[in-house]
């Protein structure tokens, strides 16, 4: 019996490579979306028809009548964000009960996550992680400590004692933070009722076992995506602990979250941008804090979807994004945002880090600015316009040699380009 494979669409770098763009554009090709971990950390953005949409926790296939889109097992739902965003998508007349399902076995983010994760980036002081405070670290932490709530919990009678019991729990490890005003009463009981309601909206959805979902689809001969959330250098165990998010964003997390055997992974398409962001904190080799990175940040509106905060901008850093193909299996590439160098008559390239006076090309274990220095390839930029540019055959000449240069580098093919934030904006280089 043929069983078809589950492809994977997963950030390379610090996450905001475009994986929301890109999604939207490749699920045509698919029966269904699935996100496989993350949670409203998340701000993925789909342009169309003149309108931008931004996605948090629902997957980025939701704009297309013609696929199912899932929320695995290992997604994190906050269940205030989850019915705002079905709310917003109502508003647009896109009917997300009918396309979506979610795994009963996906864990939920209650209002004193969200608490502890504000009272914890509080006490580290400058140390912070730079969060989104969306209560993403407590919750997977009460998951892995067995102590979560998950969607099948909302079905229960018991909901309400659970509920109680792990509320008091949270409010007794926040007083341990030894931070005062993380919150009012008033403020919480706000919080709360916004999630009773959200429970009620998320009780209504399609909830189903969505690894015997999945697994079946497949037999069926059904061709499913799995998206990912942020970026595998934000990986809980490859990232660049401490300051990473906290759930396997690379390829072996679509196994996890979504109940997908590895024998059952097909292509693992890696997505980057022609440069490098970060949002938060934590270490960036590349990191340009001068008037390029400014430019970098206008040109591209490098500010955070799911914040607004301002991203940190630097050239693109090959040792990095090398680890990443590794650590994922990377069989195809797609670099995004190439319209926002057009600005630079040069672009550099980082090809290697100084490490402990030698010169290296992976990723080593502290990549801290006082452990690694970048070493940088000068190129020519094609310093023009590329937003206009449908086909390959239009590339200058510059741009052809910046893709062949980092598929050398990388040793896998860029399929395809994206000049421009709206689905119109992509080169396809298998045609
Ligand atoms: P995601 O989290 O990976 O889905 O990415 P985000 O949506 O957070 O950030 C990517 C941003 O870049 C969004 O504002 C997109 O609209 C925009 N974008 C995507 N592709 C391109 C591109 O090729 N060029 C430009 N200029 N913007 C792009
Ligand atoms: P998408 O899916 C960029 C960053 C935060 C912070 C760190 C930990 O849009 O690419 P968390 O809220 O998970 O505790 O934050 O990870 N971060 C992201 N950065 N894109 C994201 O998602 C991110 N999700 C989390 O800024 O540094
Ligand atoms: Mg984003």
């Amino acid at each position: 019996m043929i069983v078809n494979k589950t492809d994977i669409l997963l950030g390379l770098q610090w996450g905001d490579e475009g994986k929301g763009k890109l999604v939207d554009v490749l699920t045509p090709q698919y029966d269904i979306i699935a996100r496989f971990q993350g949670g409203p950390n998340a701000g993925h953005t789909l342009e169309f028809e003149g309108t931008k949409h931004v996605l948090h926790t629902i997957p980025s296939g939701i704009f297309h009548s013609t696929v199912m889109n899932l929320v695995g097992n290992g997604v994190v739902i906050d269940p205030v964000i989850f019915a705002k965003e079905i709310a917003g998508l109502r508003e647009k007349n896109v009917d997300v009960a009918g396309r979506m399902v979610i795994s009963r076995k996906a864990h939920i983010i209650l209002p004193t996550h969200r608490l502890l994760d504000r009272a914890s980036e509080a006490s580290k002081g400058s140390g912070k992680i730079g969060s989104t405070l969306k209560g993403i670290g407590p919750c997977y932490m009460d998951k892995t400590g067995r102590n979560g709530m998950r969607v099948g919990d909302l079905l229960d009678e018991q909901f309400q004692e659970k509920y109680a019991l792990l509320k008091a729990k949270h409010l007794q490890l926040i007083q341990g933070f030894g931070v005062s005003d993380i919150y009012t009463d008033n403020e919480l009981n706000e919080m709360e009722e916004a999630f009773m309601s959200g429970v009620n909206v998320l009780k209504g959805l399609h909830i189903v076992d969505s690894e015997h979902y999945l697994n079946q689809a497949l037999k069926d001969g059904k061709r499913v995506l799995a998206e990912g959330a942020q970026g595998s250098l934000l990986d809980i165990d490859f990232g660049s602990y401490p300051f990473v998010t906290s759930s396997n964003t690379i390829a072996a997390g679509a196994c996890t979250g979504l109940g997908i055997a590895p024998s059952r992974v097909g292509e693992v398409i890696g997505i980057f941008k022609a440069y490098c962001t970060r949002v938060g904190s934590g270490p960036f080799p590349t990191e340009l804090e001068n008037e390029i990175g400014e430019q970098m940040r206008q040109t591209g509106r490098e500010f955070g979807s799911t914040t607004g905060r301002a991203r940190r901008c630097g050239w693109l850093d090959l040792p990095a994004l090398r680890y990443a193909c590794m650590i994922n299996g990377v069989t195809q590439l797609i670099m995004m945002k190439a319209d926002v160098l057009s600005d630079f008559e040069q672009l550099e390239i980082c090809t290697h880090y100084l490490f402990e006076g030698k010169k290296i090309d992976y990723l080593p274990y502290d990549i801290a600015p006082d452990k690694v220095q970048p070493i940088y390839q000068t190129v020519k930029g094609w310093h023009c316009d590329l937003t206009q540019l449908r086909k390959e055959s239009e590339f200058p000449a510059e741009l052809s040699s910046y893709i062949t240069f980092i598929e050398n580098a990388l040793e896998v093919p860029i399929t395809v380009v994206s000049v421009g934030p709206d689905r119109m904006q992509t080169i396809d280089r298998k045609v």
